[in-house]
């Protein structure tokens, strides 16, 4: 069976996105580095291979290459920018420095009509200093811009100068999904085939006998992974873990752990608040109250599985971890690693303490596609939807020392707030809302009196995956019946502030 497409990687800063439209197609698709070995790609047997761009340029002595004839053998070919060069220098064409450098959106025209949702001529985007003068042999031009030639194609492969897979290219992904119809591809990857995909990963990495530990978050992938383990190995061979640190939302432990009862988890639900409290005490720094929160989890977690599950420790082989595919990416990326801003691994010691290998049933899938495959198996479209929450919890949400009485006021503002933008309809347009309780206190007035309170900060982005956002532009009616809301029934906040910053520059949280 063929099994989708393979991108090979040569440094692109948008690569993920080739990967994310072509499965938005129906069409699976895995990145890999450019120096991927030929057996390797034989073994993942593609429907098609693409070439990314990259930021070099074919001439560049140091300049990433892969022979491209090879490749033809296996499967047809999509070269997009420098991936087009390197197609067009291999197979006999020329590849020169552009006298008219192309950036930003360009017109080009077709000169042979790709099929009929796509118009003779329209806007794309390029980013590219180099450009192909000749064509190689077998080879004709598909299409070009006023200066350059922008598309070639034999009857083995496309290329692009442009980058169909950026949103801002008129008609990218019916390009792409012409190629995938050239190449022959069937369009099958859809919540049915994912769950497949999934099961067929768990059941090739954990033994007849194993049994499986799976630590529970109330997030999304957490609550996807265990489910999915749940369904594929049985509720007796998978043991769930979900501890109360005393930082979550209100009444977001005892919500969430009825539900895990409901979907028939084996789960043991445990409270331990004041093993965190006590281990965050007195501490400011933001890495330093992931490190101790991070501590403190397998500390807990570690003697929980000696006195709750005594009886199957030794049957306990593998820890199930909620990875997505962009994390995989990032260690796989022929451009290198990027600087640490903030130290997300919130259970990265457990399997080496616990010697557990790792089970990691969504590491092929975007955020998007665990939506989609929660949905698939029944679990409740309010908890699939619910926005992101950090590992850390509430704790990276006050600035400065955590202390009970601070988290009571937080919890209590930030039901507010949370209660407020669903029952006004915009919960579902927000990807991720919040409060951060600010370690100021501000002269204020009610009654007759004088208050000296906090000021709390509400926060609200949208974004597609937390790695960039922009802030919601509420309607202010919005913004003045919170405040109000707030500042009446939460004592201890008189003051209320909206953060009006993107990220970049700021971080979507404030720790
Ligand atoms: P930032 O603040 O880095 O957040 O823009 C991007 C996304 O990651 C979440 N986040 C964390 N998640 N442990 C986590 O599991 C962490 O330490 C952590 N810090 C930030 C954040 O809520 C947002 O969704």
């Amino acid at each position: 069976m063929k099994n989708g497409f393979l991108i090979l990687d040569f440094g692109s800063q948008v690569t993920m996105l080739i990967a994310r439209r072509l499965r938005e197609l129906g069409y699976y698709s895995e990145i890999k580095p450019y120096t991927e070995s030929l057996e390797s790609i034989l073994k993942f047997n593609p429907a098609g291979i693409i070439l990314s761009g990259g930021p070099n340029s074919v001439y560049d002595s140091n300049s990433p290459k892969r022979n491209v004839k090879e490749l033809l053998e296996i499967a047809p070919v999509l070269g997009i920018c420098y991936g087009m060069q390197l197609l067009a220098e291999q197979l006999g064409g020329q590849v020169e420095p552009a006298k008219n450098r192309e950036y930003g959106l360009k017109e080009i025209s077709w000169m042979e009509s790709v099929n009929d949702s796509i118009p003779a001529k329209h806007n794309v985007w390029m980013s590219h200093g180099d450009v192909v003068t000749a064509v190689p042999k077998d080879s004709k031009i598909f299409c070009k811009t006023a200066d350059h030639i922008s598309g070639i194609k034999s009857e083995k492969y496309w290329a692009f100068q442009f980058h169909p897979e950026v949103a801002h290219t008129n008609y990218g992904k019916e390009i792409l999904n012409a190629f995938c119809v050239f190449a022959g591809a069937k369009a099958d990857w859809n919540p049915k085939t994912t769950k497949k995909y999934c099961e067929e990963l768990i059941l090739n990495t954990v033994g007849a006998n194993d049994h499986v530990l799976c630590a529970l978050s109330g997030g999304v992938d957490s609550s996807v992974v265990a489910t999915l383990l749940t369904k594929t190995l049985g509720a007796d061979r998978v043991h769930c873990v979900f501890l109360d640190n005393g930082l979550l939302r209100l009444n977001e432990f005892e919500n969430v752990l009825s539900q895990y009862k409901n979907f028939g988890l084996n789960v043991i639900g445990l409270n331990a608040e004041n093993e965190f409290l006590t281990a965050l005490y007195g501490i400011s720094d933001p890495e330093q109250k992931r490190k101790a929160i991070g501590r403190t989890f397998i500390e807990v977690f570690d003697s929980t599985i000696q006195n709750k599950l005594s009886a199957v420790k030794d049957k306990i082989k593998f820890l199930a971890q909620g990875t997505l595919y962009p994390d995989v990416i990032e260690s796989v990326s022929s451009v290198g690693g990027s600087v640490t801003i903030k130290s997300h691994h919130n259970v990265g010691g457990l399997p080496a303490k616990m010697n557990l290998k790792l089970v990691e049933p969504v590491r092929h899938l975007f955020k998007d596609e665990v939506r989609s495959l929660g949905l698939e198996l029944g679990l409740p479209p309010e908890m699939i939807g619910r926005h992101p929450f950090p590992g850390p919890g509430l704790a990276i949400r006050i600035i400065g020392a955590v202390t009970k009485d601070k988290l009571q006021i937080l919890k209590k503002a930030d039901d507010v707030y949370i209660s407020n933008l669903r029952s006004h309809n915009l919960y579902n347009q927000i990807w991720q809302a919040f409060c951060v309780l600010l370690p100021v206190q501000t002269v204020g007035v009610m009654g007759d009196g004088r208050t000296y309170e906090s000021v709390l900060a509400l926060r609200a982005v949208t974004s597609s995956d937390g790695m960039t956002a922009d802030w919601f532009d509420f309607d202010s009616k919005f913004l003045r019946h919170v405040s109000n809301e707030i500042t009446n029934q939460v004592k201890g906040i008189n003051r209320i502030v909206y953060d009006v910053t993107s990220k970049p520059p700021a971080t979507i949280e404030w720790e």
